[in-house]
């Protein structure tokens, strides 16, 4: 897989993993109840997986064709849901699901051109156009239905459709109706198939959620009873049957939430056979450094390789002014580094890295990749180099998930609920040059920043809060004398993936107290200025 953060190929990303370890894809997951996510390339697709893990029932997205030979490497598949997509189901080359699939007997649940599909499969009639709804809806029940029970004949849902189905298939009975009389809901309960035309994935479907629930627990007879940190002992119990005694693992930390956890597991499976490699490539958040050695400490980690490669990373980037430069001599660095320290070990078989699942999950339908973002350490062409298996114990949880099992595991919360950090770290706040004043600035700047948002309660309502520095000056006044100094500028954004973004609205007096404090204690700064913009069309980060 081949990622891209501002149109640049990323040196970071992985590609070609050798090993594969699943929570619950192995041969004894027979126990574990999972829903199947049949991905037709809709915006929500992830978000479904992720509510019907919340409600507690293990889900993956699979490719929307998958056939029923397939679905037997899946283990105990208690019901298969359609997710929502961008076409027409008519449209030429409008992806389909296996018809054999559909008629296997399992129960399905199909969400907008799910539900569209579940009307043109089995016969019934779906318009195209013209019976268009978006944003809040009020439905109505009608008749009851184990999907609604015990909820209110009137609910809020989320619409976001150009289709609808007109005419329910043969056997199939409608169950509820918008207000402008569109089918809401249809089911055939014989054969245990349910559709939805809204969203009950989404937030503004406030009782989306109970349904979901009542199609896992009320018509596929789930259990729910699925935990994030139920993957743990799994996930342990993996590491240690993949590598041998006389094996090593090396992992590469920087800091965030999914490499130490991966670095948690590992080290629980296989003990000081661990070789955790931490590099300081000189653009670290203040106290960052010491905050992971204490925090490996603190995991019991014996075997920390500390490079402090500041120096070499600062000069490599001496004199390089254009963004994305920047960011290929870092990313190169980097692995230069990694391949040194690791090549000082000896018995190494595995790289383990903090890939999560939607680093990896990939619309089948539409080719395009679900989320963008990627750890620091995800090394492409790392493994192969060094002649080294790839171990992702995490591959298959969502980052609320990972903080789960991070806490379950003794991570300190400093690192858990720590706002996202890009690999390339304060570089890409840093305009212009990374010279040793502005990284200096930068670094001050964003403790302050943080600080300030912890302490006004602020910091878990927001995705990131951090400050930038720019390479023009301002001029000022201190004292009777004109100086002239740089310009910081804050932005503290909510997102729910970093694809998009909104800026979030800093109460003043918030905003105040982090511009004096930044004036007044970092010097070299005349003026601070609060960033409006949301993504798109502007970027998270400065550059
Ligand atoms: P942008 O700035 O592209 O960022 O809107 C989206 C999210 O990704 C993070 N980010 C990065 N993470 N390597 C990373 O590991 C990178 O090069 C990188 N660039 C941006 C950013 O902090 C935000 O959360």
């Amino acid at each position: 897989m081949v990622g891209f953060i501002k149109g640049v190929k990323m040196e970071f990303f992985g590609e070609g993993r050798v090993k594969v370890l699943m929570p619950g894809k192995d041969s004894n997951s027979g126990a574990l109840e999972k829903v199947l996510i049949l991905d037709f390339g809709g915006q929500y697709t992830h978000l479904i997986a992720r509510r019907c893990r919340e409600v507690g029932v293990f889900s993956e997205i699979v490719p929307f064709n998958l056939s029923p030979e397939e679905l037997v490497n899946y283990g105990n598949v208690k019901a298969l849901i359609l997710s929502g997509g961008p076409r027409s189901v008519y449209e030429e080359g409008a992806p389909h699901p296996n018809k054999r699939l559909l008629e296997s007997g399992l129960p399905i649940f199909g969400i907008c051109y799910g539900h569209q599909l579940i009307g043109e499969q089995f016969g019934g009639k779906v318009l195209r156009g013209s019976k268009a709804e978006y944003g809040r809806v009020s439905i109505n029940i009608i008749g009851e239905s184990a999907l609604f029970a015990s909820l209110p004949k009137r609910i809020d849902a989320w619409m976001s459709h150009g289709d609808a189905v007109l005419e329910p298939p043969e056997g199939f009975k409608v169950t509820a109706v918008s207000e402008s009389n569109i089918i809401a809901a249809m089911e055939n309960a014989e054969k245990r198939i349910y559709s939805v035309q809204f969203h009950v994935e989404v937030k503004h479907t406030p009782l989306g959620r109970d349904v979901l629930r009542n199609f896992l627990r009320g018509v596929a007879g789930c259990r729910l009873d699925w935990r994030p940190t139920d993957v743990i002992d799994r996930m342990v119990k993996e590491v240690a049957d993949t590598v041998k005694e006389d094996e090593k693992v090396v992992c590469g930390v920087s800091g965030g939430v999914d490499s130490m956890t991966t670095a948690a597991i590992i080290q629980r499976a296989i003990g000081d056979r661990l070789h955790v490699i931490f590099i300081d490539h000189g653009l670290l958040r203040k106290g960052e450094r010491e905050l992971v050695l204490e925090s490996l400490k603190r995991l019991q980690i014996r075997n920390i390789h500390f490079i402090d490669a500041s120096e070499e990373f600062l000069a490599a980037l001496s004199g390089v002014r254009d963004p994305e430069e920047k960011r290929r001599i870092i990313g190169r660095l980097f692995i230069e580094v990694f391949e040194r320290a690791a090549a000082e070990i000896e018995d190494v078989k595995y790289l383990a890295q903090g890939t999560i699942y939607p680093d990896r999950v990939e619309s089948g339908a539409t080719g395009v990749l679900t989320s963008l973002i990627k750890s620091h350490h995800n090394v492409a062409g790392l493994p192969e180099k060094l002649g080294l298996k790839l171990i992702e114990p995490l591959r298959d949880l969502y980052k609320d998930e990972v903080r789960e099992v991070a806490k379950a595991l003794g991570l300190p919360s400093s690192v858990i609920n720590r706002h996202p950090f890009p690999g390339p770290g304060l570089a890409v706040r840093v305009d212009g040059e990374v010279t040793e004043e502005k990284l200096r600035i930068c670094r001050e700047a964003n403790a302050i920043v943080e600080e300030e948002f912890r302490r006004a309660g602020f910091y878990d309502s927001v995705w990131q809060a951090f400050a930038v520095v720019l390479d023009s000056k301002w001029v000022g006044v201190k004292g009777d004398a004109r100086s002239v100094g740089f310009v910081v500028i804050i932005r503290a954004v909510t997102s729910e993936d970093g694809m998009t973004a909104d800026w979030y609205p800093i109460p003043s007096d918030l905003v105040d107290r982090v511009s004096r404090r930044i004036t007044n204690e970092v010097e070299g700064v005349v003026m601070v200025a609060y960033a409006v913009t949301s993504k798109p069309p502007a970027t998270i980060e400065l550059c």
